[in-house]
């Protein structure tokens, strides 16, 4: 089974390819995208060793010359000194223009390789294939990419969009259940966010999704490809509503950021988290009946999904600390912190106006 999507922006457009088993044919749909019949492979040492064969034997198949760069797994390698290395490597390799990187695993990878395109050589063609749930569903697509500092994440990067995205859902099979919430924060945000029916749809569907039933996680990821690419249509470069995909993320980040960007809690837990906090806050503007905040709460627990900041974390912060930290967010305009907010379920929007002291009432609940 196999399901497209374009993604248009005002200057280009390209595929979303999402199936099940999709990797092993992946060189014959790559190959359609390529100038030069050349790639570099851009993984860390986990992917590689676990679906590298399946990628390089199928661009093999397909007379695709190939090199890699195998770099260290994690968060804490998604910095500009990464970007020096993966840059180096590409111009000894003597890269051309007509050349192609392949964005081969999770959002980290993507957004590492994705930058690394844009400026080498001042821009040549990137394909991705995300390999976790979370980068298929939202940060594979819609041309987002960067890397951290330490005043903040994802403050340096481009806007850059891949040539083709590939994601294949069999991939997920050795995706620990962690990653899988993880990525399940970003899918709900959709529903959330911009589309009623889909919302309903996940949270009928709980227990089928609680499964990893294929069919569903291939409906689940199409129908939030499905609404990014509705919003990077009309918004590629974040002047306005592509905004509202970051429900959750001013909270998220600052939470991540106080963990030092440490395994101990993954993006998209911390993207849970500050959904959690969006919506509350919402709840305390009056936007959201406390009953429906309740449900969101309910699905998110009966999943597992973290809800709370851990006690380790929540210890090395304070509410000016957690504030400052939201400071540095790319929404903050003249000093001032922007959140998305909802203005009921299905429905967000950026909110410049709201009560000070009600959201340091939610960061105090949250940190205390
Ligand atoms: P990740 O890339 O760190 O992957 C999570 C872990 O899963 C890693 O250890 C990875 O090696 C492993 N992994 C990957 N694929 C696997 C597989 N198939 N089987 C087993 N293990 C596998 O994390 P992520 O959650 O994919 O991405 C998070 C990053 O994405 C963050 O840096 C975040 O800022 C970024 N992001 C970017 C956008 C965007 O629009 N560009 C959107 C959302 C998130
Ligand atoms: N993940 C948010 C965005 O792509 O805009």
């Amino acid at each position: 089974m196999k399901k497209t999507l374009e993604v248009k922006t005002g200057t280009d457009k390209y595929k979303i390819l999402i199936g099940d088993n999709i990797l092993s044919s992946s060189g014959s749909l790559i190959k359609k995208k390529l100038i030069n019949p050349r790639v570099f492979i851009i993984t860390n040492k986990f992917i590689h060793k676990l679906y590298g064969k399946k990628l390089e034997n199928s661009l093999k198949k397909n007379k695709i010359s190939f090199n890699k760069i195998v770099i260290n797994d994690g968060e804490q390698y998604k910095n500009i000194k990464t970007i020096n290395l993966i840059t180096s490597k590409l111009l000894e390799y003597k890269i051309d223009r007509n050349d192609t990187l392949i964005a081969f695993g999770g959002g980290v990878i993507g957004d590492i390789v994705g930058f690394s395109a844009s400026i080498t050589l001042r821009g040549i063609n990137f394909i991705q294939i995300p390999t976790t749930l979370l980068s298929q569903v939202d940060s594979a697509v819609g041309g987002k990419t960067g890397v951290n500092t330490k005043e903040g994440k994802n403050l340096i990067g481009t806007f850059y969009q891949p040539k083709l995205v590939i994601a294949d859902v069999s991939l997920l099979k050795t995706l620990p259940k962690r990653e899988i919430l993880s990525g399940y924060a970003e899918i709900i945000k959709y529903g959330l966010i911009m589309d009623k029916k889909f919302l309903h749809w996940l949270l009928d569907n709980e227990s089928k999704l609680k499964t990893y039933n294929k069919k569903y996680l291939i409906e689940a990821v199409f129908r939030s490809c499905k609404n990014k690419a509705i919003i990077v249509k009309k918004d590629e470069k974040e002047k306005n509503i592509r905004a509202i995909l970051n429900l959750g993320h001013t909270f998220g980040h600052a939470i991540e950021a106080i963990n030092h960007y440490q395994k101990s809690l993954t993006h998209g837990e911390a993207v849970s988290i500050g959904i959690m906090m969006a919506l509350e806050m919402s709840s305390l503007q009056g936007n959201i009946l406390n009953k429906n905040l309740n449900k969101i709460k309910d699905h998110f627990q009966e999943l597992k999904m973290k809800t709370k900041i851990p006690i380790n974390i929540k210890s090395k912060t304070s509410l000016k600390k957690f504030k400052e930290i939201m400071n540095s967010d790319k929404k903050v305009k003249n000093n001032h912190i922007n959140l998305i907010l909802l203005k009921n379920l299905g429905k967000a929007y950026l909110a410049s106006r709201y009560s000070t002291k009600k959201l340091d009432s939610v960061i105090n609940k949250y940190i205390n």
